[in-house]
């Protein structure tokens, strides 16, 4: 008698599943590896060796490819880089997610650098809101963090955000031991005063350096304790797949969103699949290996093959990323050239 079959291997239909039962629902698209800033904890001061343009997905090929994701459940494209701005043609992709069917949410990762002009063409082509990277509102600090003197700019792009309508405004933190941990406080009430929402984020292993150290690192549980010397902050429920776990703000209703990727990692929620500017697909941030998704589309396959090449990705996906486990091997490509 033949053996029983034991399912191995990712389902043939069906939404995008991985062999632990998490369903892929959140598309993370960097359109390039390209930034204008330096940040310390992502590059190094001469930045990479950023990716030749034939080695990049054309818009077509990317249209094509988040089509296809869109029709196997998708139901968030996050576009991030590097800096997504720096790509000329954005406003043009944005657009024709934008008509996608179903259409889905389209929100974008940026440093804010040029968001000032961008904000109001992004929205109009379909952008439903941003997350801006600012670690800090002190302009020496900022100088510290990124390398560069462009903190107004920054401000001046949230501005735009806000003004536009690419709300809620989101702000993305990350706190660095003796340069910017002690004003996190600091930041929070910059950010409440002009309505928006700010989360923290633990510094992960992502560094182009690979000089990320656990006990460098500024916990969740010490930005928390940081705040809580000016606010009073109770834990809210309700996390989901949502990583940031959130703190009403001395009375409300107003929150803050503290996300310890590290020391409380939320992969058993996570719906996060990535692809990056050259078409490869990640199921993790922290994954050793890629599916390639360029070679196959440009060598003619049909959206078949390139479903069960996702499928076969997704399948794969590791149960966590197993920061602080021995065995643990940070990505060989920094944050910029994943897409965050
Ligand atoms: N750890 C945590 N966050 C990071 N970012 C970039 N590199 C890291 C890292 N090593 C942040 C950026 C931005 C988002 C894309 O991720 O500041 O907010
Ligand atoms: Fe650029 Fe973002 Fe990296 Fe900073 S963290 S250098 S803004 S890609």
């Amino acid at each position: 008698l033949p053996m029983p079959t034991v399912r191995s291997d990712a389902p043939g239909s069906g939404p995008l599943v991985d062999s632990f039962g998490r369903i892929g629902r959140d598309l993370r698209v960097s359109v390039t590896d390209r930034c204008n800033l330096r940040c310390t904890y992502c590059m190094p001061a001469e930045g990479l060796p950023w990716l030749p343009k034939p080695e990049m997905l054309t818009d077509d090929e990317l249209v094509r490819l988040i089509g296809l994701f869109v029709r196997l459940g998708v139901r968030q494209i996050r576009l991030t880089g590097g800096e997504p701005m720096l790509r000329k043609s954005l406003v043009s992709v944005v657009e024709r997610i934008a008509d996608l069917d179903p259409r889905p949410t389209i929100a974008m990762t940026t440093n804010g650098i040029g968001l000032d002009r961008l904000a109001a063409p992004l929205r109009a082509a379909g952008l439903d809101r941003v997350n801006v990277s600012l670690d800090t509102i002190d302009p020496q600090e900022f100088v510290a963090l990124t390398r560069r003197d462009r903190l107004g700019d920054v401000e001046a792009g949230l501005k735009a955000a806000q003004d536009d309508g690419l709300t809620p405004v989101k702000v993305n933190a990350v706190a660095m031991r003796g340069i910017n941990d002690e004003d996190v406080a600091d930041l929070l009430a910059w950010c409440l005063d002009r309505g928006y929402e700010l989360r923290f984020i633990e510094q992960m292993p992502l560094d182009a350096g690979h000089e990320w150290q656990r006990g460098t690192m500024v916990t969740a549980g010490e930005i928390r304790s940081e705040l809580e010397k000016t606010y009073r902050l109770t834990p809210l429920d309700g996390r989901g797949s949502a990583p940031a776990e959130r703190y009403l703000i001395d009375d409300g209703p107003h929150t803050v969103g503290i996300i310890a990727s590290v020391s409380a990692p939320f992969c058993a929620a996570c719906d996060r699949v990535r692809l990056t500017a050259d078409g490869q697909l990640r199921n993790c941030l922290f994954a050793n290996s890629e599916s390639d998704l360029r070679g196959p589309l440009r060598d003619g396959a049909d959206d078949a093959d390139l479903e069960a090449i996702i499928r076969g990705e997704m399948w794969r996906k590791a149960r966590g990323h197993g920061i602080g486990r021995p065995d643990f091997h940070q990505p060989d490509r920094p944050m910029s050239a994943i897409g965050g």
